[in-house]
C-alpha cells in the first residue's frame, strides 16, 4: 500500500503541492508520512507520525525555514531552476510506525533519497551484504536497503546506472521514486504497484503518483507506467524505458476525464455516510451499461471452460454472492476464489479459462497476481472495476465499469452494491433476459431511494445505542444472504473494532452456536425467498440459547427482538440487506469514537501481497 508522489517543475510551492497530493493518497495508508525537498545539492526532509489530515499548511513554511527535523540546511539557497520534491504516506509493512521507518528513506549522507510502495522480498539478503560492507541501518524498513544499494553503486557508476543496477537486484512488487542530491533528476520505476506520470501545464513540469487524484487539479494528461518500466525526468523532459529489454519506450499521453469535485464530503461529516447515501443514485449508474459488453462477457462465460470470479475482502464476498446469483438466475456454475488463494488453484487453468476480477480500486495486489497467473496460462480476463484508469482495467481483455464514483472511505459500501448489481445483470444476460434484470434493479434502486431517509437512520441508531458496548456479535444468513452475513461482519469489524462474525445459518448447530449466551446479539438477514423459513428457524435456535435477535427483513417475525424493515425484492436482497448493516457500522463507529473513514491498521487500496 502506501501513497507516493513527486513533483518536478518550476513551481516554488513544490513542497505544498506534494503535501496536498499526499493528502489525496492517504486512503492508501495513513500511519505516518514524510516529504523531501531538494534544495541546491541537498535535501530538506520532514516526517511525522499520524495522518496528513492533521497537518496545518501554515507549518510548511516552518519545514523549509527551520531546516526541518533531520536536516540543517539554509533554504535561502532555494533558487534552483527546477523545484523537486517527493513524499510518502505510509501503511507499515516492515517495521513499526516510527519516524525512522517513515519515508523518505535515504543513504548515509542523504545523497540518495527515496520513497517506496510495495515490498522488496529479498531485502534481508541484500541488507546482510551491505552490513558486511560496513553500511549501517537506521530503520527496519526494506526500503532503506535500496537507498544504500544505489549509494554503493554510485561509487562506480552514474546515478541512472546505479539506480538501474540496484533495482535489477531487488525482487518483489514495488513502485519507487528516487532522487540524487547532485542532479536535478527523478527516477521512478514500477513493478507491481501503480505509478502514473502527470504532464504539467507548463513546459518541463511533471507529477508522479500512485494515483491520479494526487495531481488531477494540475493536469489531466497522464502517462501510465506498466510493470517493469521506468521513467527518468530531467531538464530534457521524461524518458521512458523498459527495465528488462533496456530499450526506450514511446508512452502515449492519455487525456483523462475526471470529476474532481465528486471526491468531496459535501455536507456529510464523513465519506462513509456520504457514500452509503449515494446508493440512492449509484445503482442507477451501474445499471446504465453498454449492453454489447454485457452480452459479450455473458458469451465469454458460456464458452469458458471454467469461469473464475476473483476478488478480495468485500469484493471477494461479492464474488461469493455472484455464485448464488448465477445458480439461482442463470442455473450456471461459476468458481469463486479470493485473490490470495488463486495461485493454489493454478493447475485447474487452461487457455480456455476465464477470470472475472471484481475490484473497487483495480489495484489490489492479490487480484492482480491472479490476473498475471491466468494470463500466463493464456486465459482471458474481464474486470469489473470502479477505477476505470486502474491497472486492472488496463490489462484486462474486457472491462465493465461499475460507475460508483470515487469511493474514499476505507470501508467499501456503494462499490459493493454496484458490483452485485453488475453480477445480477450478467446472470440475466446469460439467459438472454437482460431487460428483466435491468427492470428488477431499477425497482430496487427506487426502493433504496425510499428507504434511505433520516427516520430510517434514527431507527438503526436506537439499536446501535444498544450494541455499542458489546464486544462480539454474530450475523447469519442463508443462500444469497450468506455471503452478505460475511460482508456485514467485515463492515462491523473494520470500523467498530467489535468482534463480528458471519455464519451460514445452517452451520450454527455444527459448532458456532456454543458462542451464544444470554443477550449475545445476532443479526439475522432474511429474504422473502426459499431460504426464509429456515433462517427464521436458525434465529429461533439462537434465541432459545438467550441470543438477542436483530432481524433485517421485509416482514416482522415473532423471533425478532428488534426489527429493521427492508424493502421486499427477493433476487436483489443482498443489495438491500447489506445497506442497514453499513449504516449500523457507521453509527457504531461514531458511538465508539472511531474514525469511520480511516479505521486503524487498514488502507483503502491494498497493493501488497
Ligand atoms: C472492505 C474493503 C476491502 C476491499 C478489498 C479489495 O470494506 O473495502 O475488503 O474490498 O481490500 O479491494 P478492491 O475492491 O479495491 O480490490
Amino acid at each position: 500500500m502506501c501513497g507516493i508522489f513527486a513533483y518536478f517543475g518550476p513551481k516554488d510551492n513544490a513542497l505544498e503541492i506534494v503535501i496536498k497530493g499526499l493528502k489525496k493518497l492517504e486512503y492508501r495508508g495513513y500511519d505516518s508520512w514524510g516529504v523531501a525537498l531538494k534544495v541546491a545539492n541537498d535535501f530538506v526532509i520532514h516526517k511525522e507520525l499520524g495522518k496528513i489530515g492533521d497537518f496545518s499548511f501554515a507549518d510548511i513554511a516552518k519545514i523549509t525555514q527551520s531546516g526541518a527535523v533531520q536536516s540543517k540546511i539554509n533554504t535561502s539557497k532555494f533558487s534552483d531552476r527546477f523545484k523537486i520534491s517527493i513524499g510518502h504516506s505510509r501503511w507499515a509493512t516492515h517495521g513499526g510506525v516510527t519516524e525512522y521507518n517513515a519515508h523518505p528513506q535515504w543513504s548515509h549522507d542523504q545523497e540518495i533519497v527515496l520513497c517506496h510502495n510495495g515490498i522488496f522480498e529479498n531485502y534481508l539478503e541484500i541488507k546482510k551484504k551491505l552490513i558486511d560492507k560496513g553500511y549501517t541501518f537506521r530503520s527496519e524498513t526494506d526500503t532503506e536497503v535500496l537507498a544504500h544499494l544505489i549509494a554503493d553503486y554510485l561509487k562506480n557508476f552514474d546515478f541512472e546506472t546505479a539506480t538501474k543496477k540496484a533495482l535489477a537486484e531487488m525482487t518483489g512488487r514495488y513502485a519507487v521514486i528516487v532522487l540524487f542530491k547532485n542532479e536535478d533528476k527523478i527516477i521512478a520505476a514500477r513493478r507491481g504497484s501503480p505509478l502514473i506520470v502527470g504532464k504539467g501545464g507548463v513546459s518541463n513540469e511533471y507529477f508522479i503518483a500512485s494515483d491520479i487524484p494526487a495531481f488531477v487539479e494540475y493536469t489531466n494528461k497522464v502517462q501510465y507506467l506498466d510493470d517493469n518500466q521506468m521513467v527518468i525526468i530531467d531538464q530534457f523532459g521524461a524518458r521512458f524505458e523498459d527495465m528488462i529489454t533496456k530499450l526506450p519506450i514511446e508512452k502515449r499521453v492519455v487525456e483523462i476525464i475526471w470529476r474532481y469535485e465528486e471526491a468531496d464530503k459535501g455536507d456529510f461529516p464523513h465519506f462513509m455516510i456520504k457514500e452509503i447515501m449515494e446508493q440512492k443514485e449509484t445503482l442507477y449508474r451501474a445499471i446504465n451499461q453498454n449492453e454489447n459488453i454485457l452480452s459479450q462477457v455473458a458469451e465469454a462465460i458460456k464458452k469458458a471452460r471454467g469461469a473464475f470470479f476473483v476478488g478480495c475482502g468485500t469484493a471477494g464476498k461479492v464474488c461469493m454472492t455472484a455464485e448464488y446469483i448465477f445458480s439461482k438466475i442463470a442455473k450456471r456454475h461459476i468458481n469463486v476464489l479470493f485473490g490470495s488463494e488463486f495461485k493454489f488453484h493454478e493447475h485447474f487453468l487452461t487457455d480456455q479459462s476465464l477470470l472475472l476480477a471484481i475490484s473497487q480500486s483495480g489495484e489490489t495486489a492479490d487480484t492482480l497476481e491472479a490476473i498475471e497467473i491466468i494470463q500466463k496460462k493464456g486465459g482471458k480476463v474481464v474486470s469489473i472495476v470502479n477505477n476505470e484508469a486502474s491497472t486492472m482495467a488496463r490489462i484486462s481483455d474486457m472491462m465493465i465499469p461499475i460507475k460508483a464514483g470515487p469511493e474514499k472511505a476505507v470501508a467499501s459500501t456503494k462499490a459493493t452494491t454496484s458490483q452485485i448489481a453488475i453480477c445480477i445483470l450478467l446472470a440475466y444476460a446469460l439467459i438472454n433476459r437482460l431487460h428483466d434484470g435491468k427492470q428488477i434493479l431499477i425497482e430496487t434502486a427506487s426502493q433504496i431511494n425510499d428507504m434511505l431517509n433520516p427516520r430510517y437512520e434514527e431507527h438503526i441508531q436506537q439499536v446501535a445505542e444498544f450494541l455499542k458496548n458489546f464486544e462480539s456479535l454474530y450475523i447469519i444468513g442463508r443462500g444469497l444472504n450468506y455471503p452478505m452475513a460475511l460482508e456485514g461482519a467485515i463492515k462491523l469489524q473494520e470500523v467498530t473494532y467489535i468482534h463480528a462474525q458471519g455464519f451460514a445459518g445452517g452451520e450454527l448447530k455444527h459448532g458456532p452456536i456454543a458462542l451464544i449466551s444470554k443477550n449475545t446479539p445476532c443479526i439475522v438477514l432474511v429474504a422473502n425467498d426459499e431460504s426464509k423459513n429456515e433462517i427464521l428457524s436458525n434465529a429461533i435456535e439462537v434465541k432459545a440459547r438467550g441470543g438477542y435477535i436483530i432481524g433485517i427483513s421485509p416482514e416482522n417475525a415473532e423471533v425478532f427482538d428488534y426489527w429493521i424493515k427492508v424493502p421486499d425484492n427477493s433476487n436483489t436482497s443482498p443489495i438491500i440487506n447489506i445497506i442497514p448493516i453499513q449504516i449500523l457500522a457507521y453509527q457504531l463507529a461514531l458511538l465508539r469514537q472511531n474514525n469511520p473513514d480511516m479505521p486503524r491498521n487498514l488502507a483503502k487500496s491494498v497493493t501488497v501481497k
